[in-house]
């Protein structure tokens, strides 16, 4: 591999001037590599901050287009839909997710409405947002019940895609789920409606900011370790990405980000397919107060999202997204 031998070679020489440094950069980032999250609240006129996660919001439906207006203006392709579903439409079933006039389904039509295609939209699938236990799925005796879960999860999805969600994104870690709901889907004529995987989703603690800015964190009782993957794990990911390949996943999720670059760059160069990776509220929150406690300066920004492209992710899902103009510049 190494041609060349020190002094006649230095690697230093096209290093030295700026001009050059450009030249031979491998990796660069643009708005479009982009996905921003956007938490739902009821009620009108509210833009909430988050205590967890300095610059985050969560926006009433007649408030959304304060933020989509931005990811537009900024040039990402996509947001990401997240609702803080009120404590008293939970319940063990989560059935809000059914509720055709829940916040999700409403966001949908408001966003499609106003913008039709300028802007993607992708909708988590998954219970926990509407569940008193927040865990993702059904639980019968004390375990979270497989089969059960996806028949949800398919209605789930099927509501999501009638009102108008271009990408189904679950987020549930349940076995056999994506091709139970891209079944479902083309029977029904949403054959164009995208899914994509949460493939190698981690029990990690990563997302205990998320989890207060939905309002599950209080609510969720025991950890997601019988769902979600063990981080001492890597060939699983790659068993895990395999198998919703095959049941007709058009791409696929590494979740969390900068712990797990190893998992992003490995699925990269197994499958050849489009990876996604989730810099999660976690991640966010930690950067974001290092920046403001001064322990680092904001240009670790930049350099954690240029990470995942390194790694070989196509997009990144960020809290930065709608700000990522100021971050490339
Ligand atoms: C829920 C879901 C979670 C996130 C996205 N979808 C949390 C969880 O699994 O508990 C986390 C996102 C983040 O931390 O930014 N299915």
């Amino acid at each position: 591999m190494i041609t060349g031998k020190y002094p006649s070679l230095r690697l230093r020489r096209t290093r030295k001037q700026s001009w050059s440094r450009r030249l031979i950069q491998e990796n660069t980032l643009t708005a479009n590599d982009f996905i921003l999250p956007v938490f739902l609240i009821d009620g009108s006129n509210k833009k909430q901050s988050i205590s967890t996660m300095p610059g985050v919001y969560r926006y009433t439906i007649n408030r959304l287009s304060q933020i989509i207006d931005k990811a537009l203006k900024v040039g990402i392709p996509m947001v990401a839909l997240f609702p803080k579903t009120k404590n008293s439409l939970k319940n063990e079933i989560g059935s809000e997710s059914l509720n055709e006039n829940n916040l999700v389904c409403k966001a949908i039509l408001e966003i499609k409405k106003k913008y039709k295609n300028q802007i993607g939209i992708m909708c988590d699938v998954a219970l926990d947002p509407y569940t008193s236990h927040g865990h993702d799925g059904l639980i019968k005796s004390n375990q979270i019940i497989n089969d059960e879960t996806i028949e949800v999860l398919i209605n789930q999805s099927l509501l999501q895609a009638e009102m108008g969600c271009d990408v189904l994104a679950p987020s549930d870690m349940m076995d056999g789920r994506i091709g139970k709901i891209r079944k479902a889907l083309d029977k029904s004529n949403y054959q164009d409606v995208q899914i994509l995987s949460y493939a190698a989703k981690y029990a990690s603690s990563f997302y205990g900011p998320f989890r207060d800015a939905v309002g599950s964190k209080g609510s969720l009782k025991g950890d997601k370790k019988t769902y979600q993957m063990d981080f001492k794990n890597s060939d699983e990911a790659l068993r895990e990405v395999a198998l919703d390949i095959k049941e007709g996943a058009d791409l696929v999720m590494v979740k969390p980000g900068m712990p797990y670059l190893d998992i992003i760059k490995s699925v990269k160069e197994k499958f050849k397919i489009p990876v996604f990776a989730y810099q999660v509220s976690g991640e966010y929150s930690l950067i974001d107060n290092a920046i403001q406690k001064k322990l680092v300066n904001e240009d670790i920004i930049y350099e954690s999202l240029v990470g995942f492209k390194r790694a070989g992710a196509n997009a990144i899902v960020s809290y930065y997204a709608d700000r990522i103009d100021k971050i490339i510049k």
